[in-house]
Order: C-alpha cells, then sequence, then structure tokens
C-alpha cells in the first residue's frame, strides 16, 4: 500500500534522528543529511522494524546545487505529507569577531535551504490540499542573547516565516498546516559540537531529550498550532518574556549572557 511521505532534513542525529524514528510507523521516508553512513544506518534500523520505504538522501543543503537536486526531489515527490526543516547548527561569538563564512553559512542552511525546500513542498502539498510543514526554530526566536546575533536573528526568521506562511495558507483556505518548533536546551551533537559541557551549561530541569521535543510538535500538529514550545518551564519562560516592557527584557537577556546559549 502507498504511505504518505515525510521528509526530514538533519536526519543524521538528534531531533531529526527521532523525528524520523516516530515518523517511520506511518510514513515513508526521505531522510537529508551530509553524513551518509549515519543515515544508511538509520535506513536500515527504520526498514527492519517497520514496514517503511526509507530512501537516503546524503546533501549539504549549505551549498546550492546540492540543495537545488534536494529541492527537486521533494517536488517530484507526489505523496509528499510532511517537511521538516530541521537541518541546523550554532555559533557563538560577538558578531564581529565570528567568522563570516561560518556566519554565512547558517544563514544558507537555516533560511535558504528552509525557503527553497518549503516552496518546493507547498507547491505539492497545495495541489493536494494536505500536510504539513514543520520548521525547528528555537526559544532563541523570542529571546536573545550576547554572542547569538546570527543564530537568534535566523531562528526568529524561522518563526516569522512561518507564521507569514500560516496567513497565506489560512486566506487561500487551504488545509495544509504549518508549525514553528521552538525547543530550548536539547540532548543532542548540537552543543557538542560548539564545544560546550552540558552538565555546566543548563540545570538539568531545563534539558529536553530530543524524543519529548518530538512528542510536542507531533502533539501540535494534531491540534494544528503555529507555534509550540516543548516543556512548560520553556512556555512560562517564553509567555512572561513576551510581557516585559523592551527595557526590563533587554536587562534579563543581558543577565541570561552570561549563560551560553541554545
Ligand atoms: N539542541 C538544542 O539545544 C536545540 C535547541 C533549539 C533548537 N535546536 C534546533 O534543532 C535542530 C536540530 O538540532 P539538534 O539539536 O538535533 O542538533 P544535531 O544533533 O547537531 O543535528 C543537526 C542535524 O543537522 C544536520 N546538518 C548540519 N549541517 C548540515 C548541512 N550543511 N546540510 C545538511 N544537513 C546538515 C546534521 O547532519 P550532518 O552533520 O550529517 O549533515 C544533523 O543531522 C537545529 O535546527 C537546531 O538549531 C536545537
Amino acid at each position: 500500500m502507498t504511505k504518505p511521505v515525510a521528509v526530514i532534513t538533519g536526519a543524521s542525529s538528534g531531533i531529526g534522528s527521532a523525528f524520523a524514528r516516530r515518523l517511520a510507523v506511518h510514513y515513508d521516508l526521505l531522510l537529508i543529511a551530509r553524513r551518509q553512513e549515519l543515515l544508511d544506518a538509520l535506513a536500515l534500523e527504520l526498514r527492519a522494524r517497520h514496514d517503511c520505504r526509507v530512501t537516503v538522501f546524503v546533501a549539504d543543503l549549505t551549498d546550492t546545487v546540492q540543495l537545488t537536486s534536494a529541492a527537486a526531489a521533494i517536488a517530484a515527490e507526489p505523496q509528499l505529507d510532511l517537511l521538516v526543516n530541521n537541518a541546523g547548527f550554532g555559533h557563538r561569538g560577538l558578531f564581529w569577531e565570528a567568522d563570516l563564512e561560518a556566519i554565512e553559512k547558517m544563514h544558507r542552511l537555516h533560511v535558504t535551504a528552509t525557503l527553497r525546500l518549503t516552496h518546493a513542498a507547498l507547491g505539492v502539498l497545495v495541489r493536494r490540499n494536505a500536510g504539513a510543514i514543520i520548521n525547528v526554530a528555537s526559544v532563541a526566536a523570542f529571546g536573545q542573547r550576547a554572542g547569538n546575533a546570527s543564530y537568534g536573528a535566523t531562528k526568529s526568521w524561522l518563526a516569522t516565516l512561518t507564521e507569514g506562511l500560516y496567513l497565506d495558507l489560512h486566506q487561500a483556505g487551504s488545509a495544509v498546516t504549518v508549525q514553528a518548533l521552538c525547543p530550548g536546551f536539547t540532548s543532542s551533537e548540537f552543543h557538542d559540537l560548539l564545544g560546550e559541557d552540558r552538565a555546566t551549561l543548563a540545570p538539568p530541569s531545563l534539558w529536553l531529550t530530543a524524543d519529548a521535543v518530538v512528542d510536542a510538535s507531533l502533539q501540535g500538529l494534531a491540534k494544528r498550532s503555529l507555534f509550540v514550545v516543548p516543556g512548560w518551564r520553556y512556555k512560562l519562560m517564553l509567555g512572561l518574556l513576551g510581557k516585559l516592557p523592551t527595557a526590563l527584557k533587554l536587562r534579563l537577556e543581558q543577565r541570561a549572557s552570561r549563560l551560553p546559549s541554545h
């Protein structure tokens, strides 16, 4: 029987592979990332456990040619039902001191790749009048801190794009759903790649598992929630932050700047 297809970027680790394990129950999968050996191992595991077709698509989504191929593969998938724009990475440093190439790469991945893949996916989904797009943003979309300007800016862009798409789809009377998933500290390779020690980065109560993030996202999808913030502590934090006058918000952000960010 033909199953709906879910495409997951950054499926080789962390939140992306947690999405793949959860979605393999109901979907055929197209998994995208750079590390082929990890994608192949995950595909083998999922094919053995579930009656699903898993296609591995190795691509560096910051590369224009590879991104174009990934977008073409999505546009050519008639059973496409879900796109999870999850691939991403962090970068630390005062803006003018940070490596410009690394920052530009982050913008190409978080912004340009999301833009191109979402455009390709919506062509199919809107035609089918079904399906969803999940954009993995961050709590950093709503609260900034020093040393994280580009990351916060790209995540705010993701949240704003998703809200704009929500309005466009509603205006068009489309049944397609969009979600901006906004996790806080999540255990994955993300902080390891930044050389950060998870044990000292944040108190244990603030750490989320990738599985908990995916659970919250899929529950939110069933309710067609536009913004999903996993964990009551983060919901409370963002709720309060959003109500503060700018001067007070900035004071809190300055204090939080002493901690590493997510
Ligand atoms: N962990 C957190 O605390 C946290 C909090 C809020 C939001 N997020 C967001 O959650 C998303 C997933 O992060 P994670 O925590 O699961 O981290 P992760 O374990 O490091 O996963 C990142 C994924 O992105 C892929 N990726 C990175 N660069 C890529 C590129 N150029 N082309 C294609 N794929 C690329 C990586 O695969 P390859 O290396 O194989 O390419 C990997 O699968 C990111 O967007 C991140 O910003 C994370």
